[in-house]
């Protein structure tokens, strides 16, 4: 499979097209952003630890079922996808209080929800990726009604098997965003990453924290924390 040229750069990611059409060629890269790109640092080794930490997690989807848009990884940051059509929502799926959340409503962090809780945001920079509710996802056209039954389905049961995978390694899966696209035929799969960058993970013993609120709060060293995830996953660390 050959690189071709650069087809979309994005905030953690670049996106080159390939001499196959149906694929595209996704680089790492070692930026971290947050709070809508106000806060943000070149951190060295943050596109290898995402590129494994995805790459892992998808492969071990793809053994549960799960379709997601994953062919292979090349190298320590790269990986080959199959190119979709991105639906402009981010899944977001909560299983305890944190985050936007937690400070929308005004409730302490860590709190076990009732039971696991998806919510849609739009996904454009210039609006702050605002909630939206189903009716709106159906009037605005971004997609249909059966489409965002689907979709939450599928974050549900993502959500089953991912919070299965931490578990087994010692890690609480708080809460996660997902997005998906369509393929050339029109299915929708799973997109993007599955990260410590979209992924908030706390150690279940200690529930220190080892995602991108490291970075976000200025909690400590962002690839200690995500190489423990890595490693935990049974990846190749460089510690
Ligand atoms: O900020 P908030 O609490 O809404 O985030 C919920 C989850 O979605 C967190 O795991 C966060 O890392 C992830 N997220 C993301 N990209 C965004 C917004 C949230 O990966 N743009």
């Amino acid at each position: 499979m050959e690189k071709k040229e650069l087809l979309y750069e994005g905030k953690a990611k670049r996106v080159y097209l390939t001499d196959d059409e149906n694929t595209v060629w996704i680089e790492y890269k070692d930026s971290a952003t947050a709070y809508n790109g106000e806060k943000k640092a070149e951190i060295v080794g943050k596109g290898r630890l995402n590129n494994e930490i995805t790459s892992l997690l998808f492969s071990k989807l793809a053994e549960k079922g799960i379709l997601s848009h994953f062919i292979k990884k090349v190298s320590e940051t790269e990986q080959l996808v199959k190119r979709v059509n991105i639906i402009p929502l981010e899944v977001i799926v909560r299983n305890y209080t944190a985050g936007s959340f937690s400070k929308r409503l005004g409730v302490e962090e860590g709190q076990k929800l009732k039971y696991p809780l998806v919510e849609f945001c739009l996904k454009n920079d210039d609006l702050g990726d605002p909630l939206v509710t189903d009716d709106q996802i159906d009037v605005l056209d971004i997609a249909a009604p059966d489409e965002v039954l689907l979709l939450k389905e599928n974050a549900r049961e993502i959500n089953t098997v991912l919070t299965d995978f931490f578990k087994e390694i010692d890690v609480r899966l708080i809460d996660f965003k997902l997005e998906f696209g369509k393929d050339a035929d029109g299915q929708i799969l799973l997109a993007d990453e599955v990260s410590p960058d979209t992924c908030r993970l706390w150690d279940i013993h200690t529930n220190e924290k080892l995602d991108k609120d490291v970075f976000r709060r200025d909690l400590g060293n962002l690839t200690n924390a995500y190489e423990t995830i890595l490693g935990r996953l049974g990846g190749p660390t460089h510690v």
